[in-house]
């Protein structure tokens, strides 16, 4: 149904397309993989026509056509569902379907037939959605399954749907995968981009990778593996579980007791939560955001003050200190919000590096600064970490995100804390540099370290995990061995399943 000839895009500085081909057939999944950057969304952009390509062409069944304008696209039954959603957050389901609609041009449109007509989509593709709600009200998910509706309503054949997972619980993934596939079996094509593989070999039927702008593989999903397109997103080979030598456990080194937190709402965000992390493991905690893993990480690090409990590093009760405090009774913290905690924007890479180590030797000799060991220090944590940075003294703020984390976890990695506290340490990292990560924090566990880390991807936490502690509604619902346990029984416990029948070899 379609096909995409040599697609080439600039921008300033940026080759963001080179000679692109890409083709869709009707009834299957194509997925364009690869890492941020890689010129994805650009490629899918041209095709609904809020970008205009430097050269190429663009075929539907057969047929040159132009692509100036989303409505364009939309005249050509080509519908998108974009990384942020495009709804009025003020009207309700029905409405905002209905908006835009061509039979809304001129006529008043009747909403019981819309709201009809999105009953009976709901019920076809199993996209439950009530469309007298008001958007504002919606979870995440819901919103998506609002903009899937109003492609379909648009009798959209080919639709984009562009990082479709990244907001979705593992539950929800698993309902969307339902509804696209059902979508194929009548005959849609899709084009599904991600860069979580294992997501791309459960739902492709074929998969392209980009790298920096080029092709660099595409192939049947029969036969592919996470090490095979992990190695055409990157370049070269890829170790996507670290190699993790045995080390025995040794005494707890992190005890939280009965730690009770409250969020930003006022309600009680972690609830009477115990947990003990030893010297010389990792354990991760699994859990869908919003299930009190933020402020329980938050209060760690001495971000945000417990209601009750305590929290003991080694021999010392770190609850309701301040940051610097729990940082000198041993803690390295790589916290969720980067920009705000995590570093300072206005500083540059060097000094970000520093920033905690500001007072100690080799850095400072006979109270100067030293600068020549500093500038070796950086550029070698720069080096190994893959920071791209244009220089040592650019500011930090302005890396990208994914620079911005990586920086962060050179300094916070590099020393030897007695516990480690990392949440969602690879999020929007390169698969290369997640590699790096990874290995760095099993190498911190043959440190004796305690190391804890808090992460909604389900990979990450098994390649890690030495212990899993699945977080529900401020609780541990259940602490489980990743050898013995699946990740659907840990799905069925991050969404509130008590674990009666899983391992509970703690
Ligand atoms: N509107 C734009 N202006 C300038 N550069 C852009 C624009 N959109 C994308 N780019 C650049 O093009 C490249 C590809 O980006 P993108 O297609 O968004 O990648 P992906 O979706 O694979 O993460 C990146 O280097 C990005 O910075
Ligand atoms: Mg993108």
């Amino acid at each position: 149904m379609l096909e995409m000839r040599a697609i080439t895009k600039r921008f300033p500085g940026v080759l963001a397309n080179d000679r692109v081909d890409f083709d869709l057939r009707a009834g299957e999944v194509h997925t364009l993989l690869g890492e941020n950057g890689a010129g994805k969304s650009t490629l899918m952009k041209i095709l609904y026509g809020l970008y205009q390509p430097d050269e190429g062409e663009i075929l539907l069944n057969g047929s040159p056509v132009e692509i100036h304008s989303p409505t364009d696209a939309i005249d050509l039954n080509v519908g998108m569902i974009h990384q942020h959603f495009m709804m009025v957050e003020s009207l309700t389901v029905a409405e905002n379907v209905a908006l835009g609609l061509p039979s809304n041009r001129g006529f008043r449109t009747d909403l019981d037939a819309v709201s009809e007509r999105i009953t009976e989509l709901g019920t076809r593709y199993g996209l439950k959605i009530d469309p007298s709600a008001t958007v504002w009200q919606l979870s995440v998910g819901q919103k998506q399954r609002v903009e899937i509706i109003k492609a379909l309503f648009r009798d959209a054949n080919l639709l984009i749907l562009d990082e479709p997972t990244a907001v979705l619980t593992p539950q929800e993934v698993d309902q969307l995968f339902k509804t696209l596939r059902q979508m194929t079996e009548d005959g849609r094509g899709l084009i599904f981009i991600s860069h979580k593989l294992h997501e791309v070999l459960a739902l492709s039927d074929r998969i392209t990778v980009l790298r920096q702008g080029r092709i660099t593989g595409q192939v049947p999903v029969e036969g592919a593996t996470r090490e095979s397109l992990a190695r055409m997103m990157v370049g070269r080979e890829v170790k996507l579980a670290p190699d993790k030598p045995a080390v025995e456990p040794g005494r707890p080194r992190l005890r939280i007791e009965s730690l009770t937190v409250l969020g930003d709402r006022g309600d009680e965000a972690v609830r009477s939560l115990n947990l003990e992390v030893r010297a010389g493991e990792i354990l991760s905690i699994a859990g869908v955001s919003g299930n009190g893993q933020r402020e329980m990480a938050e209060t760690i690090g001495g971000l945000r003050q417990p209601t009750s409990g305590a929290i003991f590093i080694d021999d010392t009760d770190v609850a309701g200190k301040t940051p610097a405090e729990i940082r000198a009774a041993g803690l390295s913290y790589v916290p969720e919000g980067r920009m705000k905690n995590g570093c300072i924007g206005a500083f540059t890479v060097s000094e970000n590096l520093l920033l905690v180590d500001h007072q100690k030797a080799p850095y400072v000799k006979w109270g100067l600064f030293d600068f020549g060991v500093i500038k070796e220090h950086s550029a070698q944590l720069v080096k190994q970490y893959a920071v791209k940075t244009p220089t040592l003294d650019t500011t930090a703020r302005s890396l990208s995100g994914g620079n911005i984390q990586k920086l962060i976890l050179a300094r916070e990695i590099s020393g030897t804390p007695k516990v480690l506290v990392a949440s969602q340490p690879t999020r929007g990292v390169d698969i290369g540099a997640a590699e790096y990560i990874h290995k760095r924090l099993v190498e911190q566990r043959t440190e004796d370290t305690a190391i804890l880390v808090i992460s909604e991807d389900l990979d990450e936490v098994f390649a890690l995990a030495d212990r899993i502690a699945v977080i529900y509604e401020g609780q541990i619902m259940g602490m489980v061995d990743p050898a013995t346990t699946s990740r659907e029984e840990i799905g069925l416990m991050m969404a509130g399943v008590h674990p009666e029948t899983t391992s509970d070899r703690p």
